[in-house]
């Protein structure tokens, strides 16, 4: 199984080996990052992510048959990322993954984008069992789930504003750090006193596994005006401080509302998947905090946590062999931005 993932400003395909009940196997995958292109602009150039996407498809899909050995002929279903995402770069992994499965007559899957990071645990060694609660931390979304089975998703609770990512990635922008801000926000905390800046932690006490990171963002900006950090005044231990403060701020609520969630379910397994999944601290004080209370933290390999075709082919592959799969073989297709 061929799977392709545009969502956003990395162009992923992988290659998936699906073998009876086995676990499907990842046999090769490769990725493309547009971050570099798009940083001139502080953020996600959509016109620019879509051209780039045409350029880097083809020749990556030719590099995971060529690491996998194999050649087109021998694929016998194609996934795709159908949304949410950017309606231009949607398109374009949607296109050719439809393309070349009219081409193949093989079936082409849509998959949803959050389907495929929740899934991504199930890449490593060591996968997750049923039911777990999952942290979904990405830059457009944060969420918790209960998740019974794949496809069998509820909903616990989730950001009424802000994204996580968005929160890092916006105060990063504040910071004068390049995009995306969340990996340079949490190098730089590392030399920051997190306890310096008294930062808001809204909907902390709320009771309910709900997230609200907009008011951070703007006391982060309220902050930098006071101190004078946005004249580009030499005041690089100030902006640490700022930095882990902030860090601290959407940490210690991603922790408390995952242990919120774990409560109301029950359960003892947690799966933390999306981008902010990689942020060090995150992972530090959830371990710590699960470890307390006999929860098993499950994450997928740090270079899977952001967007990557290897998680949109697994999830598909999850769903071929439930036989939930949701396969066109009439060209048809449509994106989902939202
Ligand atoms: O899942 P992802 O690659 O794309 C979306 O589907 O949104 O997540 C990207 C987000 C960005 O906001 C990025 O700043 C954040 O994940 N991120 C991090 C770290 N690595 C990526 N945030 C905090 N610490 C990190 N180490
Ligand atoms: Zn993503």
């Amino acid at each position: 199984m061929l799977g392709f993932e545009s969502s956003c400003d990395e162009t992923g395909v992988a290659l998936i080996e699906v073998e009876g009940g086995q676990p499907p196997r990842l046999l090769a995958q490769a990725l493309h990052s547009q971050i570099a292109m798009h940083q001139a602009y502080g953020g996600v150039v959509p016109e620019l992510a879509s051209r780039d996407h045409v350029r880097r498809v083809l020749p990556l899909a030719r590099e995971v048959l060529s690491q996998a050995g194999l050649a087109l002929h021998d694929v016998d279903l194609i996934a795709y990322t159908q949304g949410p995402g950017l309606a231009g770069a949607l398109l374009v992994g949607a296109g050719v993954a439809v393309s070349l499965a009219a081409a193949l007559d093989v079936p082409a899957l849509p998959v949803h984008h959050l389907e495929g990071h929740l899934l991504s645990p199930f890449l490593s060694a060591d996968p997750p069992e049923f039911p777990f609660v999952a942290l979904l931390v990405s830059g457009g979304h944060t969420q918790l789930m209960r998740v019974d089975d794949v496809g069998a998703y509820e909903m616990l609770g989730e950001t009424i504003d802000d994204a996580a990512g968005e929160a890092f990635d916006k105060s990063a922008k504040l910071l004068g750090l390049p995009y995306p801000g969340g990996p340079h926000l949490a190098r730089m905390a590392e030399f920051g006193n997190p306890e310096a800046f008294a930062l808001p932690r809204p909907l902390l006490h709320s009771g309910k596994p709900d997230f609200s990171f907009a008011g951070l963002k703007t006391a982060v900006l309220t902050q930098v005006k006071k101190l004078g950090l946005d004249g580009g005044q030499p005041c690089e231990q100030t902006k640490a401080d700022l930095a882990a403060s902030t860090q601290a701020a959407i940490v210690e609520v991603l922790v408390k509302k995952s242990l919120l969630a774990l409560k109301e379910t029950g359960l003892k397994r947690l799966v933390v998947a999306g981008g902010v999944g990689a942020n060090a601290k995150l992972r530090e004080q959830l371990n710590a905090a699960c470890a307390k209370r006999g929860v098993r933290v499950h994450y997928p390999e740090l270079a899977l946590c952001t967007d990557n075709g290897a998680m949109i082919a697994m999830a598909a592959a999850l769903r071929v062999q439930r036989g939930t799969a949701d396969a066109r073989r009439d060209g048809g297709f449509e994106v989902r931005p939202r």
